[in-house]
């Protein structure tokens, strides 16, 4: 029996971890792509021996050309048709912009936006030619507003958020699914290697990483354009979306102080 294969970018940790696991407990075979091979063999063997589905396991870096190409070739492969990407792998740069490492400003962009936009196009040719197929892009509510202090991490988001539910609308009629996930807090790594402490934050803020998952593929099944996980992230963003401008830059520039 053919499984439908499922592919998941930043699958050895946090929120592609969770969506890795769900996607294996539905009956999909993985294809899970991060840098740590060993995570990523770590997971396969444990869902395999499991779950019982292939999983097959893509070390690539998405910020360096040549690794991309070969994981936009997987997704293109006619042979191996994609059901689902989930384009989940993402980070942030916490700190003010005049001195942070440019470089490392430069990779937050060629992942969240370009890896992220290179994978959407070449999954979502094939898929608009079969009339069937699914993508959920990973945002945030970050991408809602400015956010000072990761001024790049937030443009980013905001990137995210635009394009996704953008291409949502121009294939609304093809039979391909596309949503745009926003998370809030979510504990993950994220945090420690976004350089964050966000020890300050309360406990109700927080999500786990299944809960942002399953939020995640319930909405994307549905075809929901924007998916915000939480009552509490769900009211942010309503109440970013009716304040002025002035009061949702203050007030993100507030909490970033909070935060760290
Ligand atoms: N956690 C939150 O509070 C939160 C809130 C809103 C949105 N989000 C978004 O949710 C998504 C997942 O984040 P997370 O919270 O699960 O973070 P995480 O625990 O840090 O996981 C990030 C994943 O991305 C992978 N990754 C990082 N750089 C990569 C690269 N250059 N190439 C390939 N893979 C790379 C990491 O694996 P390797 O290190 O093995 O490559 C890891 O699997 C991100 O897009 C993030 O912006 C998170």
């Amino acid at each position: 029996m053919t499984r439908p294969v499922a592919v998941v970018t930043g699958a050895s940790a946090g929120i592609g971890d969770a969506f890795a696991r769900l996607l294996a407990a539905r009956a999909y075979d993985v294809v899970v792509v991060a840098r740590d091979v060993a995570r990523l063999e770590a997971l396969a063997k444990e869902l395999h021996d499991r779950e019982n589905v292939d999983v097959e396991v893509m070390g690539a870096d998405l910020t360096d050309p040549a690794p991309l190409k070969r994981v936009e070739q997987r997704l293109s492969d006619p042979m191996r048709p994609i059901e689902i990407l989930i384009n989940n792998a993402g980070f942030g740069v916490y700190g003010a912009f005049h001195e942070s490492d440019v470089e490392a400003e430069m990779r937050v962009v060629q992942l969240n936006v370009l890896a992220l936009t290179r994978l959407t196009r070449v999954a979502l040719g094939p898929m608009v030619q079969r009339g069937e197929g699914a993508i959920l892009n990973v945002s945030s509510i970050g991408g809602f507003q400015p956010t000072p202090m990761m001024a790049t991490y937030g443009a980013t988001k905001a990137y995210v958020t635009s394009f996704t539910q953008s291409v949502h609308e121009e294939v609304a009629n093809s039979g391909v699914k596309v949503s745009c996930l926003c998370p809030g807090f979510t504990r993950t790594e994220f945090q420690q290697r976004s350089n964050i402490e966000a020890d300050n934050m309360p406990g109700f803020v927080w999500q786990t990483a299944e809960e942002v998952a399953a939020a995640g593929l319930a909405g994307l099944l549905k075809n929901r354009a924007l998916i915000v996980p939480g009552a509490l992230n769900k009211m942010t963003a309503s109440a970013v979306g009716v304040m002025p401008n002035v009061v949702a830059r203050k007030t993100s520039a507030l909490m970033a102080k909070f935060y760290k």
